[in-house]
């Protein structure tokens, strides 16, 4: 195992869930952490645990260029990129209107992308990286009404397989990490999407009958904390050799293994069923 002591690591949604524990986690391993979000006043809890605050909304290029930036100018480079922002923009893709749409693209996939840009060249410089980037078992399994966010997050596997290839050569690790159901405010915050966008039209019957499941088992107190994958994530990065991907939390062995096995017509009537 290789420690991760005075590493840089730069925490992408560090305001909540995932990002918040693995920030915490790195802490503890010796980290100097920049913890980065929207919502400043929710990394306060951080901010006296020894973690750098960054205002950061991935969507704006300004402000991911100006963090990037105030980090290589402190510490002269990023080790670590924990790319872990993002949301689930849920309803049916016949109502979700395209521009929001696209702002889950943005959020997701191309404010990852271009944070790692930003990062690469000080990776390379120093022949050492880890680039994390936080996936979903919805990276290869689907859903109803959850199209938008399926998207972006098959899309990031695949994104992180080409990286992996093009950035290994200079001792840089790109690493998937696919949470299954962890209780944070993504679940919630995903209901409420499908909520506002397809309770009214032809969709409603399902929809509602979806939101309500989503809501109950992210309120329920059954499934995983975030905290199980901010020590997978710590696991992938002090491994001497990284998986490619690491799976944790609820549901997730049993859905990918459903989606390896499973015919697709099999597994459409295994989610509909359970969805
Ligand atoms: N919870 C699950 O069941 C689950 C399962 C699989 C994958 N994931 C993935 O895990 C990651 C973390 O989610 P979570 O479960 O920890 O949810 P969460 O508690 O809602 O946290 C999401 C984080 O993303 C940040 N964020 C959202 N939009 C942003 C933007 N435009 N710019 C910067 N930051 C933004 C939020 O911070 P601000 O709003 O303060 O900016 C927040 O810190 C996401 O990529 C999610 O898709 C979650």
């Amino acid at each position: 195992m290789k420690s991760i002591k005075g590493k840089t690591a730069l925490v992408t949604g560090a305001s909540s869930g995932i990002g918040e524990a693995t920030a915490l986690r790195l802490l503890e391993q010796g980290a100097t952490v920049y913890a980065a979000a929207r919502r400043m006043d929710r990394m306060e809890a951080l901010k006296n645990k020894g973690a750098h605050l960054i205002a950061m909304d991935v969507t704006n290029e300004d402000s991911m260029v100006k963090g990037v930036n105030s980090i290589l100018e402190k510490e002269g480079s990023v080790d670590i990129l924990i790319n872990n922002a993002g949301y689930g923009s849920y309803g049916a893709i016949e109502d979700v209107p395209v521009e929001e749409g696209r702002r889950q693209f943005e959020v997701n996939i191309f404010g990852l992308a271009r944070l790692t840009q930003l990062v690469l060249p000080g990776m390379r410089d120093k022949h050492y990286g880890k680039i994390v980037n936080i996936s979903s078992i919805g990276g290869k399994m689907y859903t109803p009404f959850g199209g938008w966010y399926h998207a972006t997050k098959h899309a990031l596997e695949g994104f992180t397989d080409c990286l992996r290839l093009e950035v290994q050569p200079f001792g840089v690790d790109a690493i998937i990490i696919e949470p299954g159901g962890i209780a944070t405010d993504w679940g919630t915050i995903a209901a409420d999407n499908l909520k506002e966008t397809s309770l009214k039209g032809v969709y409603k019957d399902k929809a509602t009958e979806t939101a309500e499941n989503m809501t109950k088992m992210y309120t329920g107190g059954k499934l995983s904390g975030p905290d199980v994958i901010a020590k997978t994530i710590l696991k992938s990065l002090t491994a001497n050799r990284p998986k490619t991907r690491y799976a944790a939390g609820s549901w997730s062995r049993f859905s990918l293994t459903m989606r390896k096995v499973l015919s697709d017509r099999m597994f459409d009537r295994i989610v509909q069923f359970m969805i």
